[in-house]
């Protein structure tokens, strides 16, 4: 299969460098500062989860380094390179070809089915059908979902969709998988068939960065970085604080 190639150098530069980032929201004639000045490095292959109370800036950062949304302030680096200041479409462009998104509410399209669902990233990849196809099947199988790819998304449970969702995010491979809230919406027995799945993705070398305000979820990741009131309030690496711009050990 061809995908575009990834425009991300090389180099050993963090995949995701983030220094002094801002979020400003106008709400009317005031402001709020969302994000008040995040500085973080995330290296391919690591499982960051990203914590904290309701309404600490989760979302807006997930947003920013999803390339959805840009900053008020600060620098962003996508494996070395700038995108702070892209514009709408070289960020749509960048987003597709480096991000996978899975949200807490599975954003499946509901009239088409779980292989359609799955092509969508190749169609914008400009995949041809007959392989976009074959590797939505493949990416089925993975989450055991194959015998399913002719059903509705209305046919199938929650944990089932999250399942899809995420082979979907998988579809044009990604540099970067985020996911925001993603067991949600989901009891614990599936929650915890949703991070085995996060588990053996990060086994395969994945990045990925999980946003969740249970702990039981962010016990799973090898690194937890807290928010709180738009800041970094601590970083811990396997029981260890992680220094900025520090090496991570390389990926199982
Ligand atoms: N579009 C917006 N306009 C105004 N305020 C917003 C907007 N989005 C988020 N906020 C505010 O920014 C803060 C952080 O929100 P968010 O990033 O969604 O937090 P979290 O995901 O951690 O719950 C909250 O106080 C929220 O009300
Ligand atoms: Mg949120």
């Amino acid at each position: 299969m061809t995908l575009p190639p990834s425009t991300l150098s090389s180099s050993t530069a963090p995949l995701v460098s983030v220094r002094n980032l801002k979020r400003r929201y106008e709400i009317g004639e005031s402001e709020f500062l969302a994000l008040r000045g995040v500085s973080l490095d995330i290296r391919e292959g690591e499982f960051v989860a990203l914590m904290g109370p309701s309404g600490s800036g989760k979302t807006t950062l997930m947003h920013l380094i999803g390339l959805l949304d840009r900053p008020s302030g600060g620098q962003y680096l996508l494996g070395g390179r700038d995108v702070t200041d892209l514009s709408e479409n070289e960020r749509a462009e960048a987003r597709n070809r480096e991000i996978g998104f899975v949200f807490q509410a599975f954003h499946l399209l509901p009239r088409m089915n779980l292989r359609e669902n799955v092509e969508v990233p190749l169609l914008y990849a400009g995949l041809p059908p007959r392989e976009r196809t074959e590797r939505a099947m493949t990416l089925l199988g993975k989450v055991g979902l194959e015998s399913k790819a002719a059903n509705l998304p209305s046919q199938i449970s929650g944990g089932q969709k999250q399942r899809v969702a995420i082979a979907r995010a998988l579809a044009a491979e990604p540099r970067l998988l985020l996911a925001d809230e993603p067991t949600g919406n989901l009891d614990s027995h599936t929650s915890e068939e949703v991070m085995a799945l996060f588990h053996e993705l990060h086994a395969e070398g994945r990045t990925l960065i999980v946003v969740t305000h249970e702990p039981d979820i962010g016990a799973h990741a090898e690194r937890v970085v807290r928010v709180r009131d738009g800041q970094v309030e601590s970083d811990v690496t396997q029981g260890r604080p992680s220094v900025a711009g520090e090496g991570v050990w390389p990926s199982r």
